[in-house]
């Protein structure tokens, strides 16, 4: 169980966001929040628009209707590399990793966006631009420290096992250092062993940089232990909206996970 105080600043708010694509109703007038510091779950069967949620929060699609507010300023129109630039990170439900490149090397691509907003200044000082090469370098070994991947840092990311693969995904989101850390499903396919390692690593984000964390996430006993408050999406819809505790005894949600028409 997490600790959270009460009532925390909103970092992000959805109000109101609708998404189609083309005939298909991803999300119907969804509007929730996501307070500063709080591990947010994002649940609800296949096809509810759980990801397509977080392609809007991070600026992937564009919503027809409705309004992304963060830290306090509306958007409607963002492009990915600026959620980044914002201080948003993310993981995909599908692993997406440089394949052929190693653990180092993949989550040094992390730390490119922070590189090129020096550009300039480093094309006129070479030796400036050396040292922030180092203090880069110097950051990501922390991360693979952190994550305990030392072992793997020199081994082509497409030869590791799917889990290890997945906790470099995380690491390179790390990288950004992001004030929000969107996470698709970080424990799928996972076994025992490798979810609670996991688990351990999103509270441990949270408590080392102060990370708010949202995640999409099936398997409910990891939901209940780490998530303080857990959205429900059902056919696009929010049906449910609270704490760990009263979204496992909402009738709707009970129904939805159960396959009840409606
Ligand atoms: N790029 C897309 N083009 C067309 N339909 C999509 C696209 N992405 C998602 N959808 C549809 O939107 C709905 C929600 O999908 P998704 O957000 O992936 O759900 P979830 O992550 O909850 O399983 C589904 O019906 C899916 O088929
Ligand atoms: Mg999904």
């Amino acid at each position: 169980m997490t600790t959270a105080p009460d009532k925390l600043p909103v970092l992000l708010s959805v109000d109101n966001v609708s998404l189609s694509f083309g005939g298909v109703k991803a999300i119907r007038g969804v509007s929730f929040d996501i307070e500063e510091g709080e591990i947010r779950a994002i649940i609800g069967p296949n096809g509810a628009g759980k990801t397509s949620m977080l392609n809007v929060i991070n600026g992937f699609y564009h919503p027809q209707e409705g309004t992304i507010t963060y830290r306090g300023r509306p958007r409607r129109r963002m492009k990915p590399h600026d959620a980044a630039a914002s201080g948003i990170a993310r993981t995909f439900q599908n692993v997406a990793l440089f394949k052929g490149m190693t653990t180092l090397d993949n989550i040094m691509s992390g730390r490119t966006l922070k590189m090129h907003a020096n550009f300039l200044f480093q094309m006129v000082r070479f030796g400036p631009a050396l040292a922030e090469e180092v203090a880069h370098r110097r950051r990501v070994e922390d991360i693979i420290d952190f994550l305990e991947i030392a072992a793997i840092r020199k081994i082509a990311v497409g030869k590791l096992p799917y889990g290890l693969q997945k906790r470099v995904e995380l690491g390179r989101a790390l990288a950004m250092e992001p004030q929000l850390l969107l996470l698709d499903e970080p424990m799928a396919g996972m076994n025992l062993e490798e979810k609670e390692d996991m688990c351990r690593f999103i509270l441990d984000v949270r408590e080392e940089f102060g990370t708010t964390i949202a995640l999409i996430e099936h398997d409910m006993g990891v939901v209940m232990d780490i998530s303080d408050r857990v959205v429900v999406l059902d056919h696009g819809e929010k049906i449910a909206d609270g704490t760990p505790d009263d979204v496992r005894k909402n009738q709707a949600v009970i129904d939805a996970y159960l396959g009840v028409p409606h």
